[in-house]
C-alpha cells in the first residue's frame, strides 16, 4: 500500500491518501509541542516508538472486541488504517488526579479518583480544545446521542482493559486522551494510543513515563517512550 497524497498533517502525525478510498496512511512524526502549540520541540524517534506502542494498543483492544481504524503496521513510522471521519471530540479518561484536572479543582497530583472520570473537549485547535459536556456536543450536532453513549461506554471499557494491561507492566495508567471516527455505519476508536496522548507512572518509583516529561522539561524523555515500549513489548 502506497501513499498518494497528503491529506492532513497535524503536529505529530500526517494522513496519506492511499490507492483504496477506505484506507489511509497515518505517519508518525518526531515533533512534538504542548499548550496548543506554543511550545515546540523534537523527541528523538518518538514518531517509530509511538507507532509500535499505538500498534500494539490498538491490537490488544481489537482482540477484546473494541473496534479500531487500526489495520496493521507498514513499517518505522507508518501504519495503515481505515478512513475514518473524525468526530470532533476529545475524549479524556482519568483514573488519577493530574494535568488540567489537579489545577482546575486545586487538587494534588496523585489523588486517586473513587470513580474513573470521562471528560469531553471540542476538538478545535484555535479555541485550545475547550471542555464541553455531552449536552453541548449534542445541542451542537457534533454526533448524535447513540454516537454519545457508544463513546463513553467504548471508553470506560478502554479504560479497564488498558489500565490492568499497564498494570501488569508495573505501570500506573493515570489518564488518557481518545478520538473517535465515523466509517460507514461504525464508530471506530481512530488517532493513537501513546505516551503523547496518555500519563503513564512508573508503579513502584512514581517516575513520569511520558509526553509530561516534555511539557514540564524533566529531561529523558526518549528513555521514558523507550521504557513504554520495552514494558508493553515484554
Ligand atoms: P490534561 O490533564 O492536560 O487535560 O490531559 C489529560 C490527558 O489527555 C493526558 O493524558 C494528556 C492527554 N492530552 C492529549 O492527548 N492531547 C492534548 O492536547 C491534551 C491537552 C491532553
Amino acid at each position: 500500500m502506497q501513499a498518494i497524497k497528503l491529506l492532513y498533517e497535524g503536529k505529530a502525525k500526517k494522513i496519506f491518501e492511499t490507492q483504496d478510498s477506505q484506507l489511509r496512511i497515518m505517519e508518525f512524526k518526531d515533533d512534538a509541542t504542548a499548550f496548543n502549540g506554543q511550545k515546540k520541540g523534537s523527541i528523538h524517534d518518538k514518531g517509530k516508538i509511538n507507532n509500535r506502542v499505538s500498534a500494539a494498543l490498538f491490537e490488544l483492544l481489537e482482540s477484546s472486541g473494541v473496534k479500531t481504524h487500526f489495520v496493521k503496521i507498514l513499517n518505522d513510522r507508518n501504519m495503515l488504517v481505515r478512513a475514518v471521519e473524525i468526530i470532533p471530540l476529545e475524549v479524556i479518561v482519568r483514573n488519577i488526579v493530574a494535568g488540567s484536572m489537579a489545577k482546575r479543582f486545586g487538587i494534588e497530583e496523585g489523588k486517586r479518583l473513587h470513580e474513573p472520570v470521562l471528560e469531553f473537549s471540542y476538538k478545535n485547535d484555535e479555541l485550545g480544545d475547550p471542555m464541553m459536556n455531552r449536552y453541548h456536543a449534542l445541542a451542537l450536532g457534533l454526533a448524535t446521542r447513540e454516537e454519545i453513549d457508544y463513546i463513553e461506554k467504548t471508553s470506560l471499557k478502554v479504560n479497564e482493559i488498558l489500565r490492568d494491561f499497564f498494570a501488569s507492566k508495573d505501570i500506573l495508567l493515570v489518564d488518557f486522551k481518545l478520538e473517535y471516527g465515523r466509517f460507514g455505519d461504525e464508530i471506530l476508536l481512530a488517532d493513537e494510543i501513546s505516551p503523547d496522548t496518555c500519563r503513564f507512572w512508573d508503579a513502584k518509583t512514581m517516575k513520569k513515563l511520558d509526553k509530561d516529561r516534555f511539557r514540564r522539561d524533566l529531561g529523558d524523555i526518549e528513555q521514558a517512550y523507550l521504557e513504554i515500549l520495552e514494558r508493553i513489548s515484554k
